[in-house]
């Protein structure tokens, strides 16, 4: 079978010049990739470190057999039952699964009832506070025939959790008392809102509000091959076949040099035109129309895992490692990421990559083979009898060429077709590749200190239970100052 592949001579100083790296500026950054390296892996060989650390996410592609079978089981049933699927859940409860989705159904799955083969629509809510979207969805899905899953690690996130009340209130006006039949849960196995709701509603009907647990280790934006398999198994997709994928990137990925490991490779290089080319801003742009979800999920990967603002210290409580924020150390670090697709974006983004500020590296993802394909007819034209897949592939070459030839780093990423094997690959090769990022900045990349901030200025606003007077007097002593001068 053919692998996936990673292809970085344009970020070689051969072909970007003094914006590209030198091999021997590689050689000699290759003993930090290898101690980053025996570091993970030192972590992700034992259990207990891998949640500590909340790496357990690496271990999902060898996850157990029997679990997945009864998730398949669970899947067909609701597929089987009912014609609309609503997912709630936001940020890494959310972006996974819409990229597996728009990556491995057909496109315009919702639309056509031959595209779905007997398997529902899937709508997502919940990912925003914006009440247009949900008003329109229940007032034109019927309850009756309507699955709500909700997906929340904590349980408690205000966007959800307020979909989630929506929703029942309409499910319970339109099928009655046993509405809770109709919803599914995934969410930590223990602690939480949710889980709460969850067990108080079970114990009195056991059908009411079942659920799938969030495994302790795995954070929300690693979390796509544990919270995203209930969604792959009610549309019918291979979870056997993205699991392996994953799998065989962990194998490609266990080795501590780095011209063997594309994630530790791609870390690498990223950090190295971060740090020493001043290419703060990380663009990713696959050429095709089916991944550009998968690059949002990664700009949520990457952004929240190594935009941070502290070094990270190594310390241990009861013999464990655990990292925590070096407050002295302040560093700010962590690439921009964008997303952008080929080729639509090359009439948008494409004038400022190839002409603006050379601060970014860009990341092609190209797929060699596609499931469907369409010619052009025979004419005349310079564009006859050529087939789509071909203008596309001529597209991305062009722009890759474009980019050299004004010296901008550039790198593509392979697959040789987009299915769920690659798929599986490819998301595991992002989340290794963050992995060794984040080692290779010093940071903890397996938390979000900073999205807690406005979440506490809402809770706080709104008066939830339970808000630390620290946190209240830091919100009221610290007022963002308005004059009416500065408002037009
Ligand atoms: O990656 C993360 O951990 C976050 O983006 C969370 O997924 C997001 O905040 C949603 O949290 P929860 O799943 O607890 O509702």
């Amino acid at each position: 079978m053919k692998k996936l592949s990673f292809d970085f001579n344009n970020m070689m100083d051969y072909n970007a010049g003094r914006h590209g790296i030198k091999a021997k500026e590689l050689q000699a950054f290759a003993p930090n990739a290898a101690l980053a390296f025996k570091h993970l892996a030192s972590i992700l060989k034992d259990r207990k470190k891998r949640v500590a650390l909340s790496l357990e996410w690496a271990n999902l592609p060898f996850q157990d057999k029997s679990s997945i079978e009864a998730i398949q089981k669970l899947g067909k049933e609701i597929a089987g039952k009912y014609e609309n699927v609503v997912s709630l859940g936001i940020g890494g409860s959310y972006l996974g699964i819409k990229a597996a989705q728009d990556a491995l159904l057909p496109p315009y799955y919702n639309d056509f009832p031959a595209l779905r083969k007997g398997c529902p629509r899937i709508f997502f809510e919940g990912n925003n506070l914006d009440p247009e979207t949900l008003s329109s969805l229940f007032a034109n899905l019927n309850p009756k025939k309507t699955f709500i899953v909700v997906i929340s690690k904590s349980g408690e996130t205000t966007e959800t959790k307020a979909a989630l009340e929506l929703a029942e209130a309409w499910l319970k006006k339109g099928v009655g008392p046993k509405f809770a039949r109709q919803i599914l849960a995934v969410t930590d196995p223990r602690s939480g809102t949710l889980r709460k709701k969850i067990s108080a509603a079970s114990a009195k009907d056991p059908l009411a509000y079942r659920s799938l647990p969030l495994l302790e280790g795995v954070g929300g934006r690693f979390s796509e091959l544990n919270m995203g398999l209930m969604h792959l198994a009610v549309t019918g997709v291979k979870i056997n076949e993205v699991l392996k994928g994953a799998a065989g990137m962990a194998k490609i990925c266990d080795h501590g040099d780095m011209l063997k490991n594309p994630a530790l490779l791609y870390a690498v290089l990223s950090v190295l035109e971060f740090q020493r080319k001043g290419k703060p801003l990380s663009i990713l742009m696959p050429f095709s129309e089916q991944l550009k979800s998968t690059a949002d999920w990664y700009i949520q990967l990457l952004a929240e895992s190594t935009g941070k603002k502290y070094a990270r210290s190594v310390v241990s409580v009861d013999g464990l490692e655990r990292w925590v924020e070096n407050k002295s150390r302040v560093i700010n670090t962590g690439r921009t990421p964008i997303a952008a697709r080929g080729t639509n974006d090359l009439h948008s983004i494409q004038q400022n990559n190839i002409e603006g500020r050379n601060d970014k590296v860009v990341t092609f993802i190209r797929v060699e083979k596609f499931r469907r394909d369409l010619q052009l007819p025979n004419g005349s034209d310079f564009l006859s009898g050529r087939k789509l897949s071909e203008l596309l592939k001529t597209a991305q070459e062009g722009t890759a060429w474009a980019l050299t030839r004004e010296k901008r780093p550039n790198c593509a990423i392979i697959l040789p077709a987009l299915n769920a094997y690659y798929w599986g690959a490819l998301l595991f090769f992002f989340e290794m590749a963050t992995a060794y990022e984040g080692e290779l900045l010093g940071i903890n990349a397996f938390n979000q200190p900073g999205v807690e901030s406005y979440k506490n200025y809402m809770f706080h606003k709104l008066k939830k239970p339970g808000i630390s007077k620290a946190v209240a007097e830091e919100i009221e002593g610290n007022p963002v100052r308005k004059t009416r001068r500065y408002t037009l």
